[in-house]
């Protein structure tokens, strides 16, 4: 829109900010990629996902595999690598939605990582025509339930004193399983009524029906 323009031009300082912004993420994301390689994790010794001050909601699901058009690894860049989860999953911090990253977030690096890897091709060649890779969903709620990240996580991560934003794994966890260990995604946690249920009860959720059900 044009009314948008000349106040960009008025404000020149946003650019810097935003600039500044991005580099300081890169250093982040960087000094952590590189913690991680100083004291990587050995497998077999991570610690259980720990929320304090919640009950941890111990249900499992072996959900199946989900075939994905790119074979995606969660251990690889979230478990090894280090990257945090809200790095790529944005706006569950924010939103009703977590979202899936925008090639142009992989891109980030894979211009200049494993880019000779058939499967960084692959996604080389959709991102060059704007295309993104069709994720196949794995959780996925019937449109009648209200279910929202971001309250769950002011709760448990945001407002939670004795947790910080690296510890974002172990609070996804609750409703996802140890993301950590798996390539793509699978479903790991039953998110069924009882399963809500039964957290809200523990944890001082609502438990009135139209609070779930609008
Ligand atoms: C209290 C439970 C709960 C927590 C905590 C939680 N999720 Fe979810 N997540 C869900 C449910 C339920 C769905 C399915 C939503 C739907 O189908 O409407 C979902 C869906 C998703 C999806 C699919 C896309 C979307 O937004 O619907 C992604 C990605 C995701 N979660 C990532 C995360 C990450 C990353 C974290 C931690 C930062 C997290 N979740 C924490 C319950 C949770
Ligand atoms: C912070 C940097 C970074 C980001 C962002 C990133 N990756 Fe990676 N990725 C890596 C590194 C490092 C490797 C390991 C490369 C190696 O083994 O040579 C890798 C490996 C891979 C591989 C395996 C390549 C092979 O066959 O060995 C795939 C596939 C992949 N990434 C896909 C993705 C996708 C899809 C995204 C976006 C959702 C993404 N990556 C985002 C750094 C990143
Ligand atoms: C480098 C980017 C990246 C990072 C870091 C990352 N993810 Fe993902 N995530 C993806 C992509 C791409 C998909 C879609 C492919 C798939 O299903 O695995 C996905 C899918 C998911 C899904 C399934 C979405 C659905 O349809 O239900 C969940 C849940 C999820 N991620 C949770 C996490 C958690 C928890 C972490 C941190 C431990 C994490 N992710 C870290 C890129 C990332
Ligand atoms: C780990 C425990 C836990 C699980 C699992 C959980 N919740 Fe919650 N939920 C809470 C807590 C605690 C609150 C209250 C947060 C607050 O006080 O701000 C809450 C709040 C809510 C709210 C009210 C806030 C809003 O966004 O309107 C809804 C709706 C909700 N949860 C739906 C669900 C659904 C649907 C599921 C299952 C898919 C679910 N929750 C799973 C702990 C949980
Ligand atoms: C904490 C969130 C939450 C609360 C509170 C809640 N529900 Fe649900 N409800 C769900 C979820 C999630 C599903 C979907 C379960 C699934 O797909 O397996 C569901 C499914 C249902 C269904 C469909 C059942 C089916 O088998 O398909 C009915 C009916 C229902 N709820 C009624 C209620 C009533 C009545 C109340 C109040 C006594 C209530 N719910 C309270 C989360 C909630």
């Amino acid at each position: 829109m044009s009314a948008d323009r000349p106040q960009h031009k008025s404000f020149p300082w946003i650019r810097t900010f935003i600039g500044a912004a991005v580099l300081g993420a890169l250093i982040v994301l960087g000094a952590q990629v590189f913690e991680n390689q100083l004291h990587p994790v050995k497998a077999g010794e991570t610690p259980p996902p720990r929320v304090p001050g919640a009950v941890f909601p111990t249900d499992t699901f072996d959900g199946k595999d989900v075939q994905q058009p790119i074979n995606y690894s969660h251990k690889l860049h979230a478990g090894d690598l280090g990257i945090n989860c809200l790095y790529c999953h944005t706006y569950a911090r924010r939103s009703r939605v977590a979202g899936i990253p925008p090639t142009a977030k992989c891109m980030g690096c894979h211009t200049v990582v494993a880019e000779d890897k058939p499967e960084i091709q692959k996604l080389t060649a959709m991102w060059k025509k704007g295309e993104s890779p069709a994720w196949n969903k794995v959780n996925d709620l019937p449109d009648f339930v209200h279910f929202s990240h971001e309250r769950h996580l002011q709760k448990f991560l945001l407002n939670n004193e004795d947790m910080n934003i690296k510890d974002s794994p172990d609070v996804c966890a609750m409703c996802h399983g140890d993301m950590n260990t798996v390539g793509v995604a699978k479903k790991m946690k039953p998110l069924t009524m009882g399963f809500c249920v039964t957290c809200h009860e523990k944890n001082n959720g609502p438990a009135d029906c139209t609070r779930c059900h609008k």
